[in-house]
């Protein structure tokens, strides 16, 4: 679902990746942990083709987003990739169920059908019906940027630190959810965490140090 070879990587003149290398199988999950600083959000950027890595592939769905430009490139992220950032990023004064329906419509799909998917997508994560994102509480508005990256099923889910502006119990909530995803869709999920608890629960947890990736939390310990 994704594959990554020898990425080299540059940003303000600093070699951010060393040949990096990452494979990840649909309906399986992996977690990236790893210093601030270290790459973990570009790495996340060159997966969406946002930033143009110096060297190396990047296959998504069997696409080398590395040779895709302008509109083809949009097309695929849109098509294939769904992303949740930190603080949910939506659109504070359009309704939960409009957040999640514009990433449907901005991808092509008819308005019928990216209203009913939405509604679907929100009720199966327990996102009560709200005027506008802004009266949801953190947690909500987690889960329906989770709704709103899945309304395109997506062959990969990307979350930078998903759980890190929540109180421990919605950041319960909220893992349980997105972990439950590669299974439910048959995706592949990657979610970059600083919180070992969030971590532990992907299928393999990697650590991102000086440029690569290496095995971390238990799959170190087991000498994986
Ligand atoms: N647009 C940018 N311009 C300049 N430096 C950047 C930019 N984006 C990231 N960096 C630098 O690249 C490094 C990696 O950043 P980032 O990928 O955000 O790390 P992490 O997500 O692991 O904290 C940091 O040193 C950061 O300051
Ligand atoms: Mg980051």
């Amino acid at each position: 679902m994704l594959s990554i070879r020898e990425l080299d990587c540059e940003v303000a003149g600093r070699a951010l990746f060393d040949s990096l290398e990452l494979e990840l199988a649909s309906g399986t999950s992996l977690a990236i942990t790893g210093p601030s600083g270290s790459g973990k959000s570009t790495l996340l950027s060159c997966v969406m083709g946002l930033v143009r890595p110096a060297g190396g592939t990047v296959h998504v769905a069997g696409t080398d987003i590395t040779r895709l430009r302008g509109a083809a490139l949009a097309r695929h992220r849109s098509a294939r990739i769904g992303m949740v950032f930190q603080f949910g990023e939506l659109l504070p004064e359009l309704s939960p169920l409009d957040n999640v329906a514009l990433a449907a419509l901005l991808a092509g799909t008819d308005r019928h059908t990216a209203y009913a998917r939405a509604r679907e997508l929100l009720s199966e994560l327990g996102v009560p019906t709200a005027a506008s994102s802004e009266d949801l509480s953190g947690g909500e508005r987690q889960r329906t940027a989770v709704a709103r990256a899945l309304v395109n099923a997506p062959a990969l889910l990307l979350a930078d630190e998903p759980t890190g502006a929540l109180d421990a119990a919605t950041r319960e909530k909220v893992s349980d959810i997105l972990f439950a995803m590669p299974a439910r869709y048959r995706c592949g999920l990657l979610v970059v965490t600083h919180d070992p608890a969030v971590a532990e629960r992907a299928d393999r947890v990697l650590a991102l140090a000086d440029g690569v990736l290496v095995p971390a939390g238990r799959d170190a310990a087991a000498g994986r």
